[in-house]
């Protein structure tokens, strides 16, 4: 009893300093990074989750990402700090005029999958990659069961077509569950 006792206690003494702690400190930039990738990674992820429920063969979702996935992005853009922003981008690109990676983004994404490869990965493998007084927080995207319908092998013949005429240079096919779907990259600038 006593023991526990004292248990509990410290686990209530740790827990109120790590909320002291959140008061008291600034981020860092790689928790700063973390935010903005959440915002983004979390308003994407809300929209694809209420059309899929919407329509589940995917085709309202698809027509929801086709049109809006940059806007979104450019909304949760235009929230953050004028020294931040945040994107998505792939090796294997669907959108090529807005989500194309720069070889600091390849580097990265080469690194995330050869780990993948040797079984040594997390997804909560956040790097971080300093550029002069750029600092670079990478978040790595795995393929779901969920997004096999739009980045999958087998798709419908109806997202296929959609895709097709929507993404004639659509690169962003033949995925399979566990593989490195893209990166989310969160870009801070000293300040
Ligand atoms: C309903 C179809 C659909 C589903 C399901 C879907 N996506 Fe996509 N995805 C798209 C479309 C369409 C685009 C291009 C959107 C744009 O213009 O940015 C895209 C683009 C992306 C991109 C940006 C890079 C690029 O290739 O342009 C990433 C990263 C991505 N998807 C990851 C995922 C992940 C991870 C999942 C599962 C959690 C997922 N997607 C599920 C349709 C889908």
């Amino acid at each position: 009893m006593k023991l526990k006792t004292l248990l509990v206690t410290s686990l209530l003494t740790a827990s109120a300093m790590a909320a002291d702690n959140n008061v008291t400190q600034p981020l860092t930039v790689k928790q700063e990074g973390v935010k903005y990738i959440k915002m983004l990674g979390g308003a994407l992820k809300t929209q694809l989750k209420a059309h899929m429920k919407k329509d589940p063969t995917g085709l309202d979702a698809l027509a929801f990402c086709t049109g809006s996935a940059d806007n979104i992005t450019k909304e949760v853009n235009a929230k953050l700090p004028d020294y931040a922003k945040v994107r998505r981008t792939a090796l294997k690109i669907r959108n090529n005029s807005v989500n194309t990676p720069d070889a600091t983004d390849k580097k990265v994404m080469q690194a995330y999958e050869s780990s993948i490869a040797a079984k040594t990965f997390t997804p909560k493998n956040i790097k971080v990659v300093q550029e002069g007084d750029v600092t670079r927080v990478y978040k790595p995207l795995i393929v779901k069961k969920v997004c096999l319908k739009c980045h999958g092998s087998n798709l419908d013949p109806k997202i296929a077509d959609a895709l097709k005429s929507a993404y004639p240079e659509d690169k962003a096919i033949g995925f399979k569950e566990g593989d490195l779907r893209g990166v989310i990259v969160a870009e801070i600038k000293k300040h």
